[in-house]
């Protein structure tokens, strides 16, 4: 039985659009790229295909913490890191704190064949050298600016949340969860990380706490990566599908849990059912979604924090 393909995805979560050009340019980007994954899904393409063009896509795209666009770290270095999880053979790759990729979602990818399925630093470049990927540099202007205007205050300002923006448009992660016609969900995250971080900081973006899918639900995360690790945000909303919740229940509960420990994050998730949900502590989620009908977007969702769902 052929199975109405579901989407959603993400471009971090935050207090304000300002940084990322505004709510119209925000939209038109996230719409166009969910517009494009879903045209792959419609056509029969796997989740797993489906989030890795999505993640590439949001890669791609300078107005977000990832791949090109990605920010710099406290010694002025980009180190991102990307995960795939396949839901279906419940099989996680993921990749720590590489540099001059454009796309770090690809060597997730590469690595979902393997036995040693999770590399960071040395181990990371290596996958570059051996997948014969070409050396991209996905420093911005932007990026570098913001990086000069911190460094001319001794950095001076708090760490930048991996949340959207604020007054600097530095922050954001990107992430997709898709469900496929043969009722396949799958899920990609990937981040430039916090900026201005120490050297050798990890993300939760290569993490279960950050990405997690299986055959029943998937969930990608978004926000302060410490905050989602300390929540085990994306693994612990599918952990509750498999022990008999809603996605919306296990979302709630999950917030609410986070809203308590005051956590800045925010997440997306979908489940084989067809269920569209996110959630988040923070003020805005730059999310948009497909629901075999239309896109749809929470860009002005509520402030407070809660839990919404594409009924
Ligand atoms: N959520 C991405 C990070 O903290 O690096």
């Amino acid at each position: 039985m052929t199975v109405q393909p579901k989407l959603i995805i993400h471009g971090g979560a935050g207090s304000s659009l300002k940084g990322k050009g505004g709510l119209i340019a925000v939209r038109e980007s996230l719409h166009k790229i969910v517009q494009d994954i879903y045209n792959l899904l419609a056509q029969g393409g796997s989740a797993v295909d489906a989030v890795i063009l999505g993640a590439k896509l949001l890669e791609d795209e300078p107005r977000f913490n990832a791949g090109t666009g990605s920010v710099l770290q406290s010694d002025g270095q980009i180190r991102m890191s990307a995960s795939l999880m396949d839901g279906a053979a419940q099989r996680f790759s993921g990749v720590i704190n590489v540099g001059r990729v454009k796309n770090p979602i690809e060597i997730a990818q590469a690595l979902q064949a393997e036995d040693d399925r999770v590399l960071s630093d040395v181990g990371a470049a290596e996958m570059l050298r051996v997948l014969q990927l070409p050396i991209h540099d996905p420093l911005t202007d932007l990026r570098l600016q913001e990086w000069m205007e911190e460094r001319k205050g001794n950095f001076s300002s708090s760490m930048a949340g991996v949340v959207a923006e604020d007054e600097m448009a530095r922050r954001g992660t990107i992430g997709v969860v898709a469900l496929d016609q043969a009722g396949r969900v799958a899920a990609a995250t990937s981040t430039g990380g916090k900026g201005l971080e120490r050297i050798g900081r990890v993300s939760d973006s290569a993490m279960p706490a950050g990405n997690y899918a299986t055959n029943l639900a998937g969930v990608s995360c978004t926000g302060i990566g410490e905050d989602i690790i300390e929540e085990c945000l994306a693994a612990k909303v599918v952990i509750r599908v498999t022990d008999g919740f809603s996605l919306q229940a296990a979302m709630e509960k999950s917030i609410e849990e986070a809203t308590i420990n005051r956590r800045d994050l925010g997440a997306i998730a979908l489940d084989a059912q067809g269920n569209i949900v996110w959630g988040k502590t923070s003020e805005v989620l730059l999310a948009a979604y497909h629901d075999g009908t239309a896109v749809g977007d929470t860009l002005e969702w509520q402030i407070e924090p809660g839990v919404g769902s594409q009924a």
